[in-house]
């Protein structure tokens, strides 16, 4: 019947249209990078917005009022985890989940996890505007102290043990005093935790921080899996004694231990096969003065890989070894596990090519790749299926102020969520 043939081209041509109308607003998302920049902003230019810092909750209240103005229903979780809703067609289904999070390494940059974040409110801004109701409940999650341990992904994911709520951060505040800080509770935290498919699917987008993407000239990276990475305290106790009347070979000098563990860490690491890594990123030496030998040091020990079991192997090589520079310096080394831990996580197959699918169909080019950085998605990844989606980040540089993520790249990465969100929205029950 040629009239109703007609009119089933002129729907299929409109909601064509439709489809290809929707666009992400990139100044919108580069402004609210921005602004969120201000958060933490000192007089000499450098930023601090470490979690639980005034900075951290001053954002976190920025954050949540921003997601209020869009008409979502917003909490704070027992764990210090934003949390806001949107409600779906079919309210029985699963959420779709996406987010990312605010807080930043000491004197980091504006882009890692503020992308991810401010890039879920893009979405919603896209929907709203459009005025699609998808058919499961939308939530954005924007994660509490992702820097320091990946706090509010482990909470979610049921394994935020007692022993972490003691692990404190360069604020001074441990992990407990931080989550009441945000405004959780730390006698409920359990509450936090979600059963095993819960949720529908788990999306983050995030900046590479690696330099792949640039140097290929790929818009968008669909990860793989994501490093496992483990962090220690290493002590030295020495002896704190006269640095001008101690001889050289009478010394129990606990800096010259750790340094000489420090060489080791890297010589170890190195001596594997493979891609792991290991750093000392942090040391304190006492009583630190200049005419006194140090008697305590304090160091970190972080090492990652793709594997727990590497983890573990290059960890053993490395107490070894430092038990036998601590014997030879004369001082004593203990090793103490924090518990921030982040388990290896692979991303979800199916959810890896619907990321491809909606880039490519938006001509994006795409690339997969491991991410070498831990990422709230690998906790999410234990309870739901999980995809992460990577923009560029400009030199490879991040943890950085010199981070540097360009408005376009984001707009891509933000396009990409809202289009994969629309695809599993369809396909998923
Ligand atoms: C988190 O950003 C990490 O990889 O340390
Ligand atoms: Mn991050
Ligand atoms: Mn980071």
């Amino acid at each position: 019947m040629p009239f109703r043939l007609l009119f089933v081209f002129l729907f299929l041509g409109c909601a064509t249209l439709f489809a290809q109308k929707l666009k992400v607003n990139q100044d919108r998302l580069e402004n609210r990078i921005m602004e969120l920049a201000k958060f933490g902003l000192q007089e000499n230019g450098e930023t601090e917005r470490v979690a639980f810092s005034d900075a951290d909750i001053a954002a976190q209240q920025w954050t949540i009022q921003k997601l209020k103005d869009l008409g979502l229903q917003v909490h704070i979780d027992f764990a210090g985890n934003i949390i806001a809703k949107r409600e779906g067609k079919k309210p029985a289904l699963k959420p779709i989940s996406f987010g990312s999070h605010i807080d930043r390494v000491p004197n980091g940059g504006n882009y890692d996890g503020c992308v991810g974040s401010m890039a879920s409110l893009e979405v919603l801004e896209v929907l709203n505007e459009n005025k699609i109701k998808t058919k499961h409940p939308l939530e954005i999650i924007i994660f509490s102290n992702e820097e320091g341990g990946v706090m509010g992904s482990r909470a979610i994911a049921g394994h935020l043990g007692k022993s972490a709520l003691s692990v404190v951060n360069s604020t001074g505040y441990s992990m407990g005093e931080g989550i009441m800080r945000l405004g959780g509770d730390t006698t409920r935290i359990a509450e936090v935790a979600r059963k095993k498919d819960e949720i529908a699917a788990f999306l983050e987008l995030h900046i590479e921080q690696g330099g792949t993407l640039e140097k290929e000239n790929i818009q968008i990276g669909i990860v793989e899996g994501i490093v496992g990475l483990k962090w220690w305290e290493v002590e030295f106790t020495g002896f704190a004694n006269h640095a001008g009347t101690t001889p050289m070979n009478s010394r129990q000098d606990a800096l010259l231990a750790a340094a000489k563990f420090i060489i080791a860490v890297n010589e170890v690491t190195t001596s594997f096969k493979g891609a792991q890594v290991g750093t000392v990123g942090e040391i304190q030496a006492e009583p630190g003065a200049p005419n006194v030998i140090p008697g305590k040091v304090i160091t970190s020990l972080e090492i990652r890989d793709l594997s727990s079991d590497v983890i573990a192997q290059v960890y053993e090589a490395i107490k070894t070894k430092g038990e036998e520079i601590a014997k030879a310096s004369d001082v004593q080394i203990e090793f103490r596990a924090l518990d921030t831990t982040a388990d290896p996580a692979i991303m979800t197959s199916a959810i890896q090519d619907a990321i491809g699918a909606s880039a490519e169909k938006l001509g994006l080019t795409t690339k997969r790749l491991p991410s070498g950085a831990g990422h709230d998605a690998q906790d999410m990844a234990m309870i739901a299926p999980t995809g992460m989606i990577f923009v560029p980040s400009k030199g490879g540089i991040s943890h950085s102020p010199k981070e540097f993520t360009s408005a376009v790249d984001m707009a891509n990465g933000a396009y990409v969520l809202l289009q994969t969100i629309l695809t599993l929205d369809k396909n998923l029950n």
